[in-house]
Order: C-alpha cells, then structure tokens, then sequence
C-alpha cells in the first residue's frame, strides 16, 4: 500500500506519545505511523495493544541519541513527517541527572532535525517536523498573567532548560537551513496511562494503596491543567492546519493549585468507591519541597482557538473522574508498571 504521509512518532510508547499514535492509526489510515521509542522506564508498549496489529502501524525500538539508527529508520520508511514527542519529561529526575535531560531531550532532538535536513532537502516545504514542548520553557509566574506565545524564555529546572534549548534548535533548523516546523507549548496533562511518577497518577495510585499523598512544600503551587485526549486533538489540528514555523500554546484554561487539586482527586475517588467524605483526604502529607519549585503556570491559549477553532473540551472533574475510573478499571497497568512487569511486554510480543 502507498501511504500518503509516513509520521515518525517519537516517544510513543510514553504517555501522550501512545494516545497521540493510537489517534494517528485509528484516524488516518492512509498514513503510515511509525512509532520510534527507546522504551526507557517510562515507554511501555501495554499502552498500545489494542492497535499494534494495525496495518498502518510500526514500531522500531530505536534510541534519538543514535544518529545512525535514525539515519537508517528514515532511510527505511522514507519518513514524510515527524511528531516529536520522545524526551526525559519528569522534573524530579532531571534535578538529580541533568546530563540524561541534555543527551535526549537536546542531542536527540537535534539529531533529528539532521536527518530531517538531509532527507527532505529538495522540498522542505512539503514535509512538517513537529516538536511537542512545555509551557515550562517561559519560566515561572506570579499571581497574574498568563503565558503566551511572545513571552520570553525564561527556564528554571534541568528539564525545562533542556526543553527550551531543544526549542530553539528546531527554530534554528527552520532559520537556517528552510526546514518546516511547528512546536506547542502544552501546560501539565493528565489522563489514562501517565506514569505513576506524575502528580495524578501517583496520587492515584497512593490512594489505591492506603499510601500517604506526598504534597511538595506548601501545596500552593499552580499548573493548568490539560486532559490529554483535548491536547491530542489540538496537535491534530497544528499538523494540518498551523502555520509553518509558528509556535501555539495549549492549555486546559483550568488552573488549580496543587493542594486544591489532590482534595477534589481524594474527594472523587471516595465518592466512587462510596467512602465518607474525608477519606481519602487523611493521607495528604506534606513534604520537603521541590529544589527550585516553579510557582504558577498559567497558559493563553486564545491563538490556536481564534486560528485552528480547536478549545479544551473536557472540564477538570469530568477529565478526572475519567481518569479515576481509567485507572480503577485498568489496576493490571498499574501494578505492572509498579512491579516492572511492563518491561518484558515488548521482549515477549516482539522478539
Ligand atoms: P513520557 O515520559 O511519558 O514518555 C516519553 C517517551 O519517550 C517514552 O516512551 C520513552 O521511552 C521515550 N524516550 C525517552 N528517551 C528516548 C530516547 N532517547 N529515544 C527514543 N525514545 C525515548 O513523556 P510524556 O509525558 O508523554 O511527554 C511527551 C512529550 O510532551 C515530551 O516531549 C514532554 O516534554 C512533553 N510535555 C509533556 C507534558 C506532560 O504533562 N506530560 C507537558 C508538556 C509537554
Ligand atoms: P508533576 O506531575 O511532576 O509535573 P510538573 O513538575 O512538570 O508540573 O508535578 C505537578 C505539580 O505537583 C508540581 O507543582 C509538583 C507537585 N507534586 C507534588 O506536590 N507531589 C508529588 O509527589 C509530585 C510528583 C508532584
């Protein structure tokens, strides 16, 4: 079968990377999606087993820091378009290996772009790489304002450092050799298979376990809050209708701090397993902070519904309470990432 666009999905075994395939495969069967992961502790390929016999899907366990398997991977699949998703995404761990964070999120990236130069040099126009970043890259704010797409850098951790450089590089492969990109900036997503390192998930899961729900420094910290099919959806919408070289913003317009969050998980969960009120909420602990802490995000994401009319579909309680039932529904994911049964899935489905 001749596809009309072959994607190299970076990341996509991790968690949005995998509802960002399945989205591709499912809805675009004249693409090829090629899923490109390394399958570091945080892919786990039992995210994709309801499409990994697809006709339109591939998966290559390749590493982004190895330009030679890229080369090849491109070579291979003649790869039309990338959708990078592939990164060391969790805050906490690039306070103790920032090294990790620059070997992928920026060597990674620009090994990417390198092949990307060289494969598609007679018609730059006709082909899009597409880098997912964070709203983390504008730094940290106060108590108003809001991010928007002309605010300046500002990163204050390893990974948002790592994020931003990786941003500036693709802008850069876009100014200077003609390359067509797009990148969004996305505030923190939640939703079914996010590792349980994450705030949500290991609450979750915590909660499930009768654990303590570790709460950094005062709990008064502010994200937006994104549900990750709605950010899907938008990525969508930026491949196929976002200006070429343009930067978009995605947010879930649905700011809450930390502590206000982790009550309203607690009090979710306690009503669908018909605990009295409180329950839950016993376990919150307060704990040494964060080295670093950002304390407010908050995304203007008024440019990509004025130009592409996409919007946040899903308010914070139904996003949670799908969440929550995601994960009450699906405890094998969990207690297979927790006891790293996950990791065999790919030796026993693949080799
Ligand atoms: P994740 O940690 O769940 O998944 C990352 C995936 O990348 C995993 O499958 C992992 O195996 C793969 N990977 C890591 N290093 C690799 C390498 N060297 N080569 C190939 N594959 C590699 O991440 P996520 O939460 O799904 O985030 C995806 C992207 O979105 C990241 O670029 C992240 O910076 C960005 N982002 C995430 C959030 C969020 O809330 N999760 C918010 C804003 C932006
Ligand atoms: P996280 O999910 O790590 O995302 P990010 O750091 O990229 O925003 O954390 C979300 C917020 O929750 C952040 O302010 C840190 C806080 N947090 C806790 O209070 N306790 C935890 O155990 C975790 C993982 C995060």
């Amino acid at each position: 079968m001749t596809y009309q666009k072959r994607i190299l999905i970076t990341g996509g075994a991790g968690f949005i990377g995998s509802h960002a395939v399945r989205f591709f495969v499912n809805t675009y069967p004249e693409y090829l999606v090629i899923n490109f992961d390394a399958l570091t502790y945080a892919g786990n390929l039992e995210n994709l087993r309801d499409i990994e016999s697809a006709p339109n899907y591939i998966f290559v366990h390749g590493d982004i820091t190895d330009g030679a398997v890229i080369k090849q991977t491109f070579l291979d699949y003649q790869v039309s378009d990338v959708l990078h998703f592939a990164a060391e995404s969790h805050v906490d761990r690039s306070i103790t290996d920032p090294l990790g964070f620059i070997k992928t999120n920026v060597l990674g990236t620009v090994n990417l772009l390198l092949e990307a130069k060289s494969l598609w040099k007679d018609a730059y126009q006709e082909h899009v790489f597409y880098h997912v970043s964070t709203d983390e890259v504008y730094g940290s704010l106060g108590s108003s304002g809001l991010f928007k797409e002309t605010t300046p850098y500002d990163p204050q951790s390893p990974y948002s450092a790592s994020k931003a450089s990786s941003d500036h590089f693709v802008r850069a492969f876009a100014n200077t050799y003609g390359l067509t990109i797009k990148i969004s900036n996305c505030s923190n997503n939640y939703g079914p298979y996010q590792f349980p390192e994450k705030l949500l998930p290991l609450m979750i899961n915590n909660i499930r376990h009768g654990k303590p729900l570790p709460v950094y420094g005062d709990g008064r910290q502010v994200r937006d809050w994104l549900y990750v099919v709605d950010h899907v959806a938008a990525i969508d919408r930026i491949f196929h209708g976002g200006q070429p070289g343009e930067t978009y913003n995605i947010g879930g317009e649905c700011e809450m701090e930390n502590i206000v969050l982790v009550r309203l998980l607690c009090d979710l969960i306690d009503q669908r397993e018909g605990k009295e009120p409180g329950f839950s909420q016993r376990l919150i602990t307060y704990v040494k902070d964060r080295p670093g802490h950002d304390r407010r995000y908050a995304i203007d994401c008024s440019k990509i519904k004025s130009e592409l009319g996409w919007t946040p579909a899903t308010g914070i309680e139904e996003g949670l309470r799908r969440t929550i039932e995601w994960y009450f529904t699906h405890q094998e994911w969990l207690d297979h990432v927790t006891s790293g049964a996950y990791r065999t899935y790919y030796q026993k489905q693949y080799s």
